[in-house]
């Protein structure tokens, strides 16, 4: 090669052998609902991927990119990133906020049936995951922030040559992307699309930005007070409270006094730490678990319930879909359900959480449920759970309990 590239200049990209030679259709999106026509790969991995090979063709990074080196990825969902390249004999250090996502990803590579050559490392969001990496590629957010946090760590911890690759749907795609990326980058080029997809090429790291999270923010909750909620990128709402939310609590008090609540899908921790204070003032239930399959959720309850002194009543869990809650030892879940897989609006992944729900729940327990009042969950909640009556809505939100039969 006669040199890097200039900023603003990106090698073109054609199909490659990292695409042409794997097989896509293989890959399965268990744990994720399985559908005629829903598939585990997107056009946007596969220009990712394609776009990854012109940089290496061009030489860049040869001696830590090249066969065997390693590249970092992050959120792939499935593995469609990290199976070609691992089948390619490159080393992958990958980072993946959702349990669900690290859960399917490991089910690709344990059944895949060909050799995967390259050497698999897992990681959190933590500066070894991308520590000198030259290149990474990113399965662009939905969320800003999550956009943003990816963005800081890497620009302060890659080498100073790296190329991050952002790629997504167009549809899903927004110049408010490149903004974020142009904070931390001193080079954003978007790339020409195919098949209604795009990859963004970031270079040029701006380093000793302030980490843009955690971020707190002080909210007065129904019946307790002020609380502190913490927040990091990949957190569903970010420090506030959701409205649906805030209704529910509105009613919360209303539930059956118990030993133990659980609060599914925890987020920033708001229903939790309601939870748990009401319990401090010899209240509902005792203790609580706080559980999420998003590792940044995680995080920001453990902050928020030491920001405001109830760590030693709750219990915070990464687990997807309450899988490792035994069966019937629960009298009461506390749910805001997500309506989003990724970047698309699946309530199938709201169906999976009341299904995990009645397995969860002891005959009699109860589930508090809070949902838009147009997806009109309340004959899924009867079917999945039982008898399930309306505590109250809004022109928004319709909060339900549904009793185990
Ligand atoms: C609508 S948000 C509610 C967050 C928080 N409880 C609140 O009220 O602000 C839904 C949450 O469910 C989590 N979630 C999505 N799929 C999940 C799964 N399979 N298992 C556990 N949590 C999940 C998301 O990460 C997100 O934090």
């Amino acid at each position: 090669m006669s040199g890097p590239l200039p900023f603003g200049r990106t090698p073109p990209v054609e199909r490659s052998a990292l695409t042409a030679a794997f097989a896509f259709d293989a890959l399965s999106r268990w744990p994720y609902p399985e559908a005629p026509g829903l598939q585990a790969h997107d056009a946007a991995d596969l220009l990712l991927l394609d776009t990854l090979q012109a940089w290496l063709d061009a030489g860049h990074g040869a001696d830590a990119t090249g066969d065997g080196g390693a590249v970092v990825v992050l959120e792939d969902r499935h593995g469609a990133l990290t199976l070609p390249l691992l089948a390619a004999g490159h080393d992958v250090r990958v980072g993946q906020d959702a349990l669900a996502h690290e859960r399917s990803l490991d089910a690709n590579v344990s059944r895949w049936a060909t050799p995967l050559p390259g050497a698999l490392h897992r990681g959190t969001l933590d500066p070894a995951l991308v520590a000198g990496a030259h290149a990474v590629l990113l399965v662009l957010p939905r969320s800003l922030d999550a956009l943003e946090q990816w963005a800081h760590l890497v620009a302060e911890h890659a080498a100073d040559d790296v190329i991050l690759l952002a790629g997504g749907r167009d549809k899903h795609m927004t110049p408010r992307q490149n903004t974020v990326l142009g904070r931390y980058f001193q080079s954003v080029v978007p790339g020409r699309g195919r098949s209604k997809s795009r990859v963004v090429t970031a270079r040029g790291p701006v380093r000793g930005r302030p980490a843009p999270f955690p971020r707190t923010a002080v909210h007065a909750l129904p019946g307790v007070g002020p609380v502190a909620l913490a927040a990091h990128g990949a957190t569903f709402g970010g420090t506030a409270v959701d409205p649906g939310t805030r209704l529910l609590l509105e009613h919360l008090g209303e539930a059956a006094t118990v030993d133990r609540a659980v609060d599914v899908g925890c987020g920033n921790g708001t229903i939790a730490v309601y939870l748990a204070m009401l319990a401090r003032r010899g209240g509902r239930a005792a203790a609580v678990v706080a559980t999420d399959q998003s590792a940044d959720a995680c995080a920001s309850t453990a902050l928020t319930v030491g920001l405001n002194g109830v760590a030693d009543v709750v219990e915070v869990r990464r687990d997807d879909a309450l899988a490792s809650f035994p069966e019937a030892s629960e009298q009461l879940l506390v749910l805001n359900p997500p309506f989003h897989a990724g970047n698309a609006v699946d309530t199938r992944v709201a169906l999976r959480l009341f299904e995990a729900a009645a397995r969860v729940l002891r005959p009699g327990g109860e589930l508090w449920c809070v949902w838009n009042s147009h997806l009109m969950y309340r004959p899924d909640l009867e079917r999945a759970v039982g008898p399930t009556r309306q505590v109250t809505r809004d022109r928004t939100f319709t909060v339900t309990v549904s009793t185990r039969g």
